[in-house]
């Protein structure tokens, strides 16, 4: 066959966007050649060169000082090449009964089960980050906001637990995407599968993956592992977006709620006296680019006829892209949370004016047997009257309550401040201080659970590589 026209290298060339698969489709390549050697495709002398070169190319990768140049295909295309360099044509023994369609995705799922593992660990020091934050939050209260009106009050702690628990969703869905494409598709060829008896569970094994894949056309034609992991980063961006977008709120004078410190503040190149929120601004951002990817992705493989067809390579770039955010706005996240000052002061402001504790008012009458919707109605009576008289709720005199209602009391005024109010929530989950306390405890075990996995799957997957380099031809 006559080579491509170099015309069309730069539209047919993988390489800028797969060069980082290079350690791992090294890795797949010496489980690959391991197992056909243990069927006894491949003769031991061939083996053992061939096992020399890659675990030598392998250390050099790792070292930092094999890079694929210009001029090939994709990576799979330079290793390949490289080993003709070097082995001759002894190097011809390691595509037996294997495609670049399989081992691709084989590299890939690596690779993407190593992204997961640090972005989950990013994610984790940034829930400890907060952790830390809410510590110093249990005293102070703040509006909880609904339609960006101020609404009821909550102890900030509980505000900010709120994220830890969004965040533990996330870092679930990403550890929901890495079950799921922790299976080996090697062993599937181009699309119908290997001709060598290969022994799948094995090269599985030597990869350190959970299983391997059930369908051989469906393991080299779908590639709806990439769209979950990156609709599971693009959920989590979608969280530091609403949060960034809180801070940003958070840090204007009007609100006033934190500073952030100069070093992660930006200025005007014009106003003199301006400190802009920039970082968060950027944080905010990056949910749209990941969002970008994702659909990227949808669409890229939408109608693509099956099995495996090139447009499935384009998949790379949108995979570097979303990690490439989700990484750098976690690590931004991080430094807010920790250098954040927090102003309980303004926050104390905050409950002021609003009459945030109405609904107490109406709890209150409540609890005095007073129909729910009757209590309403007559609550908005006594706001009434505090705005007349140009005072809170707590500071209304009773001879005002009383004249609204005779159930009132003296105990109300102490039901509708806000400390009153925060307290009366005292359902699991809910804000009174005793409750924040038990989440915060719940909150640091879940975070437990969390490392116990990470640990256990850097374990795991460490152990796997060894096995490897002791499994392969010497
Ligand atoms: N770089 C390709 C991809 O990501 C793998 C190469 C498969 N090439 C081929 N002609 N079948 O899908």
């Amino acid at each position: 066959m006559e080579p491509p026209d170099p015309r069309i290298g730069t539209l047919l060339t993988s390489l800028p966007v797969d060069r980082h698969l290079l350690r791992w489709d090294l890795l797949a390549s010496l489980a690959h050649l391991t197992s056909l050697a243990e069927a006894g495709v491949v003769p031991a002398p061939a083996a053992a060169d061939l096992a020399q070169a890659l675990r030598r190319m392998l250390g050099e990768a790792e070292a930092g000082t094999l890079v694929p140049g210009d001029g090939f295909e994709d990576v799979h295309s330079f290793i390949e090449a490289t080993l003709t360099a070097s082995l001759g044509p002894a190097a011809g023994w390691l595509p037996t009964g294997r495609s670049r369609n399989d081992q691709v995705v084989t590299a890939m799922r690596l690779d993407l089960k190593d992204r997961i593992t640090c972005l989950v660990e990013a994610v984790i020091t940034l829930q400890e980050a907060l952790l830390e934050r809410v510590r110093e939050a249990v005293d102070v209260l703040v509006p909880g906001y609904t339609h960006l009106q101020r609404a009821q009050p909550v102890v900030l702690a509980h505000h900010f637990l709120a994220y830890f628990w969004m965040l533990g969703r996330d870092t679930g869905r990403l550890r929901d995407a890495y079950l799921r494409l922790d299976a080996s598709p090697l062993g599937s060829g181009a699309i119908a599968g290997t001709g060598y008896p290969v022994d799948r569970a094995r090269q599985a094994d030597l990869m350190g993956f959970a299983g391997i894949s059930e369908n051989s056309v469906d393991a080299t034609g779908d590639r709806d592992f990439v769209f979950e992991t990156v609709a599971a980063v693009t959920g989590l961006l979608v969280h530091l977006s609403r949060w960034a977008e809180e801070l940003v709120l958070w840090a204007t004078r009007e609100f006033g709620f934190i500073g952030l410190p100069d070093a992660l503040a930006t200025g005007s190149s014009l106003m003199p006296q301006k400190k802009n929120p920039d970082l968060l601004e950027l944080v905010r951002a990056q949910a749209g680019v990941v969002l970008g990817s994702l659909v990227t992705l949808a669409v890229v493989q939408k109608g693509v006829a099956f099995g495996y067809s090139r447009d499935l390579q384009e998949d790379k770039a949108p995979v570097l892209a979303a990690f490439r955010s989700a990484g750098m706005a976690v690590a931004a996240m991080t430094l807010v949370v920790e250098r954040m000052v927090i102003q309980p002061g303004r926050m104390r402001e905050a409950l002021r004016g609003g009459h945030l504790t109405a609904t107490d008012v109406a709890d209150y009458l409540v609890r005095r047997q007073v129909p729910f919707r009757e209590a309403h109605r007559l609550a908005g009576q006594v706001v009434l009257a505090a705005e007349v008289a140009g005072c809170e709720l707590w500071e209304l005199p009773l001879e005002d309550y009383s004249r609204i209602s005779p159930e009132f009391e003296i105990g109300v005024l102490d039901a509708v401040t806000p400390e009153g109010a925060v307290a009366s929530k005292d359902v699991p989950g809910g804000t009174a201080p005793a409750r924040v306390s038990q989440a915060m405890e719940s909150a640091r075990a879940a975070l437990g659970v969390q490392r116990s996995w990470l640990i256990q799957v850097r374990v795991d997957q460490q152990a796997a590589v060894a096995r490897l380099l002791g499994a392969a031809p010497e």
